[in-house]
């Protein structure tokens, strides 16, 4: 991780994504972790510092405007909605204290980055949040008394959105096999035959199970959308929390036919605990899609 030094001072990320998190239980002090670099960097007036996050600094939120602690009095620990009591890591800091101290908010273009990135910006849409982006596309992808095919156990809100916007909701429960789940793919099919079904709402990696879907397994799923013409919304909220040994795989990746025939969903919100920012996007190639949610 590098900063730049002097007044206009900003984080700019290393190769886009590396950020190292080291638990210590000290007061945070910048300058012990401070280092000259040396070549190029020095010459340009950079300063290296070794990334530092402190899991265990207590912040107290009563009375700060936090939905999470407006609900419960003081003898209870809230832990029912996801935003986690962690501060967000210091380069997220550090830039939007900048971008505040600059005063004025107008409209931004699309970053650089995500021009360079595998994705056309075209097929991007931001959102508020994903729940947001998918009512949107759940009212322009079907009609009221059209299934939803979700997987239970499922994130409430899943359930909410449908039931709110007149769809029928249909549970292909995972099945509980020692410690992991299991698809039942025949259910999930059944499910799928049916006229009337227009949408799965797939969450990868899954919430409240942890599950993530192995590419034989999206495969198979998304196979058996295709042949049902069933689109696939592809809520990938969680995909930077995967323990060792797990990879998440997007959806959208895995061919060309399945990239056409979802919507993905994403937020920063969790993997960096921002989600107050309302910073989703969706994404999706097929352009007739993409005119119809937008
Ligand atoms: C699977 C899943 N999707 C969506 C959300 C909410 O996302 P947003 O705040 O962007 O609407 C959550 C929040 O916990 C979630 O767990």
């Amino acid at each position: 991780m590098v900063y730049q030094s002097g007044p206009d001072r900003k984080c700019l990320w290393d190769n886009q994504k590396a950020v190292f998190y080291k638990c210590r239980s000290r007061a945070y002090d910048e300058n012990r972790h401070r280092e000259r670099v040396t070549g190029a960097d020095e010459e340009r007036g950079m300063l290296k510092m070794s990334l530092v996050h402190y899991f265990d600094e207590v912040v107290n939120r009563r009375g700060t405007d936090s939905k999470k602690y407006s609900v419960y009095p003081e003898d209870v620990i809230p832990m029912w909605i996801a935003d986690s009591d962690f501060k967000a890591p210091q380069p997220v800091v550090d830039a939007l204290v900048a971008r505040m101290q600059q005063g004025v908010y107008g409209y931004t273009p699309i970053s650089e980055r995500l021009k360079k990135a595998d994705v056309d910006p075209e097929w991007v849409e931001f959102v508020p949040g994903v729940i947001t982006g998918l009512i949107c596309a759940v009212r322009a992808l079907s009609q009221p008394g059209d299934n939803i095919v979700i997987q239970s156990p499922c994130y409430p809100p899943f359930s909410d959105l449908s039931d709110h916007n007149g769809r029928h909701l249909l549970r292909n429960k995972l099945v509980l096999t020692g410690d992991h789940y299991e698809i039942d793919f025949e259910d999930f099919e059944e499910k799928c035959k049916d006229p009337r079904t227009k949408l799965f709402i797939l969450c990868n990696p899954q919430n409240p199970t942890g599950h993530v879907f192995t590419k034989e397994e999206l495969t198979k799923l998304g196979n058996i959308c295709m042949k049902y013409h069933v689109i696939v919304l592809a809520d990938e909220i969680h995909q930077d929390l995967v323990s060792s040994g797990h990879k998440h795989i997007p959806f959208a990746s895995i061919c060309e036919e399945f990239e056409q025939n979802s919507v993905s969903f994403m937020n920063p919100s969790k993997t960096f605990n921002v989600p107050g920012f309302r910073t989703a996007a969706l994404q999706t190639r097929y352009s007739r899609m993409q005119f119809m949610i937008s």
